[in-house]
């Protein structure tokens, strides 16, 4: 991988995908071993880690709930959607259920305020949303 790449830091995003996708979650080890690989430092990998929303720090569910809570979707009423799904599921944003099923995580602006309130399912898009559809999404998952 970091063969494609003009030098080796370069290759970071997709070497923690990569690490990401083999593991589930980005942990303190594997971020050191990231640097060593692409000599670079550990705080520069933690910097990296922190900043994007896509890298998990810790393991999450099968499916990874990212309900967006800015403007457009709070406006539109993401905050009673958030109770909604929490009170559904069990949980509070920021937990996984007992089954590792869902992880539910409130996330910066999804990029699809014209679809507001709306969700993501670990790589899908879910807009427009109220509790009937969200019902509906959830049991297509069972
Ligand atoms: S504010 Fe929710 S997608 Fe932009």
């Amino acid at each position: 991988m970091i063969s494609h790449y003009p030098n080796k830091e370069a290759a970071l995003l997709p070497i923690l995908h990569l690490a990401q996708k083999e593991q589930g979650f980005i942990s303190a080890s594997t971020e050191k071993q990231v640097a060593k690989i692409l000599e670079i430092s550990p705080a520069k990998v933690h910097e990296v880690v922190t900043f994007y929303t896509m890298y998990n720090r810790k393991p999450v569910g099968k499916y990874h709930i990212q309900v967006c809570a800015n403007l457009s979707c709070s406006l539109l009423g993401a905050g009673s959607l958030i109770e909604y799904l929490g009170g559904k599921l069990g949980i509070q944003p920021g937990e996984t259920t007992e089954d590792d099923r869902f992880t539910l995580t409130l996330v910066q602006c999804l990029g699809a305020c014209e679809q507001a309130p709306c969700f993501m399912i670990n790589f899908d898009y879910y807009g427009d949303l109220d509790e009937t559809k969200i019902d509906e999404i959830l049991d297509k998952l069972e």
